[in-house]
């Protein structure tokens, strides 16, 4: 028998980086920083697996709430890993893309990622989609206001919107919906995440902090979803007879 394929697409919430500080009694900061060397161990073991799509929550719309010390924190380091990976991400053969309120970050962090996305963009291997300033409801709102205008200006009548309409007007367009779901640090929920994407995704919650995640963990989770049976709303096919 044929082993289970594994899965193309792995979205990643990476969660628990300030609890990670705090049981070491670090600052934030120090868990942000740690996180980052936990993404470089996902993308490394997506690769060896032959996923072809891995995307990151890396700052959600609401994250904008947080102390603006930590938003400059995450958005500084979010500037250097984009300058000092942009190299590694050549080596790898990887597609660098950013799903999100893109406009609403700080100008040398946008321009980085302008920068790597250029650079990295004919890429073929692994595509990496790092979502920031994102939010899912944000998302379809956006999506729904540009079908709307391609209605108004007379391109698409209302009746031809279909859920693969919208998903073509989605920030994720052209990329497959993600198989496999993996939150990290034990929390239960989606938060605002791909919220239209993930309709059939499988989830895994991890009780590990972010900066704890390694490679092996990501393979765990990968042989964790190859044990399951999507059926997507249907049944299993009927055994075949002997
Ligand atoms: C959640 O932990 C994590 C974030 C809000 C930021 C994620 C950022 C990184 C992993 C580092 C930079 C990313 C890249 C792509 C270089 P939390 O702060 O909510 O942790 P807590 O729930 O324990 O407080």
């Amino acid at each position: 028998m044929t082993p289970p394929a594994p899965p193309k697409h792995i979205a990643v919430i990476m969660d628990g980086n300030g609890r990670w500080a705090r049981e070491r009694g670090l600052p934030r900061s120090a868990g942000h920083r740690a996180g980052a060397e936990s993404v470089r161990e996902c993308v490394e073991g997506c690769k060896e697996m032959g996923v072809n799509f891995l995307t990151l929550y890396a700052f959600s719309v609401e994250n904008w709430s947080r102390p603006q010390s930590e938003i400059d924190t995450l958005m500084k380091l979010l500037e250097r890993f984009l300058r000092e990976k942009s190299r590694e991400m050549m080596e790898w053969n990887v597609r660098l893309k950013a799903i999100g309120r893109l406009h609403l970050l700080p100008a040398p962090c946008r321009k980085a990622l302008d920068e790597a996305i250029a650079l990295t963009a004919t890429n073929e291997g692994i595509t990496l989609t790092l979502a920031l300033s994102y939010g899912g409801r944000e998302e379809i709102a956006d999506a729904a206001a540009a079908l709307a205008q391609d209605v108004l200006e007379g391109h698409l009548d209302p009746q031809d919107i279909t859920p693969a309409t919208l998903s073509s007007r989605l920030y994720t367009s052209g990329i497959p919906d993600p198989d496999l779901l993996i939150r990290t640090s034990g929390e239960l929920r989606i938060s605002n995440f791909l919220l239209w994407q993930i309709s059939y995704t499988e989830i895994i919650v991890l009780r590990k902090n972010w900066p704890d995640f390694k490679k092996s963990d990501l393979i765990e989770a990968v042989a964790q979803f190859q044990r399951r049976r999507r059926r997507f709303g249907s049944v299993d096919p009927a055994p075949s007879a002997p």
